[in-house]
Parts: structure tokens; C-alpha cells; sequence
């Protein structure tokens, strides 16, 4: 089966896929779940052998029926004027930071996998109208909601419209749990380090080319 088809089943059955986006753009791996069903084990595994940060991503409609700013919006309307831009892209796809009402401190494993699993379940609850976001989370919190651009792909090809655009794909609730690889000299985990965990672990590695591909076909 191709790495791709791979990727789909892996994803539908709620198992994690690896995906690198560009050598020309951040040049790392991620570690991606579906966040509907994810557990304290899945998240273990991000925190152990990816060791980034734990993000949920989410895609634009959702995030805007749940007014869920980027960061920088709600920074900029604060009065906050920081210049420096990103080096690898136009800009970052970070909204709020969250922790789901029912967690204690929100870092565990059991409290982000219950956060994100949560968010998860807002994206189809937000279609009603009596849906609050601010009822069901509290912010600051523990889990960083990345905001995808309006048109996946086709607008940016960071891991966050990567990762949605295979939910869709996999016709899926399209909210995905994402970490990034690390080495142990801390530096982003080489591609070729990251293929051979990914096929050490059986895990389908995707490159953000292939996806790009496939989706826009
Ligand atoms: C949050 C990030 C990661 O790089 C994540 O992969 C999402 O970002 P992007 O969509 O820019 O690739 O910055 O930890
Ligand atoms: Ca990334």
C-alpha cells in the first residue's frame, strides 16, 4: 500500500501518522493523532518521542464560529506592536491556549488528551447556537489551539493546514493533535532520523509535498 493510503487508514483508525513539511520551510517532523479519540498513552508518546510542543489544530470555519483569534489578533488589539517576523512562513497559525474545564492542572497526560479530545467535540457543538466556547475551556491554559489557514494548502503549508487536509481526507472531525520531532542534541530531528522511527514504530511518514498533491487533485 502506498505511504499515503497508509496514512489514511492510519488516521481513520484514530493511529498516528509522521508528516515533514518542506527542507525549505521548517525542515521538521511532526507526530500527528486525530484528537477525537486520543489518550494519556498517545500523549505520552508525543511528549516522549516527539517532544515538542502539543498543539490541537483546528480548521478556519471552527475556529471562527468559536472566536477563536490568532494570537497575534488578539496581541495587536491589545496594543502589542511586535515587529519581527517569522523566518520560515508569513505567519504562525497559533490561536488561544486552553485547558478543558473538567482538568486539574491541565499539563498531565489525562488533562491534555481530555483538552484536546474536547475541542475535538467543539467543532460540531459550535454549530449550535447556545454553544459557548468560554463555558467548556479556561485560558490560559496548557494546550495551544493552532488555527489553520481559510483555504488549507492552497493559502499555507504549514503541519497545521497539512494535518487538517488529511482529517479531511480521512473524513474524519478535522481537529488533530501535532508535536514536532526533536533530536537528542535538541535540534529538530533529521528527516532520515524521523523515516527510520517511522518505519521502526510502522507508522506511515508523509512528506507536505505528497499531501499538497493529493489534495488539490
Ligand atoms: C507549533 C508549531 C509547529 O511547527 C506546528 O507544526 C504547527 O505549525 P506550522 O503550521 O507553522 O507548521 O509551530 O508548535
Ligand atoms: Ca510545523
Amino acid at each position: 500500500m502506498s505511504q499515503y493510503i497508509d496514512a489514511i487508514q492510519s488516521i481513520k483508525k484514530n493511529k498516528p501518522v509522521l508528516v515533514f513539511d518542506y527542507s525549505d520551510r521548517e525542515g521538521e517532523t511532526d507526530i500527528v493523532y486525530p484528537a477525537r479519540k486520543i489518550t494519556m498513552k498517545d500523549i505520552k508518546r508525543l511528549r516522549k518521542d516527539a517532544g515538542g510542543l502539543i498543539c490541537v489544530a483546528i480548521p478556519s470555519d471552527a475556529a471562527e464560529r468559536m472566536n477563536l483569534l490568532y494570537a497575534s489578533e488578539i496581541l495587536e488589539k491589545a496594543g502589542y506592536n511586535f515587529k519581527n517576523k517569522l523566518p520560515y512562513d508569513e505567519r504562525s497559525s497559533f490561536s488561544i491556549w486552553v485547558n478543558h474545564k473538567d482538568t486539574y492542572t491541565g499539563i498531565t497526560d489525562k488533562d491534555r488528551s481530555l483538552t484536546a479530545r474536547k475541542i475535538s467535540e467543539s467543532i460540531n457543538k459550535s454549530k449550535k447556537d447556545d454553544f459557548k466556547f468560554e463555558e467548556e475551556f479556561r485560558s490560559p491554559g496548557h494546550v495551544p489551539i493552532l488555527r489553520a489557514a481559510k483555504n488549507l494548502v492552497k493559502d499555507r503549508k504549514g503541519q497545521t493546514e497539512l494535518s487538517i487536509a488529511l482529517a479531511k481526507e480521512a473524513d474524519i472531525q478535522p481537529a488533530m493533535v501535532l508535536s514536532e520531532m526533536l533530536g537528542e542534541n535538541g535540534d529538530a530531528l533529521p528527516k532520515e532520523k524521523a523515516k527510520k522511527y517511522a518505519s521502526k514504530n510502522n507508522i506511515p511518514f508523509l512528506e507536505g509535498k505528497e499531501i499538497v498533491e493529493k489534495y488539490n487533485k
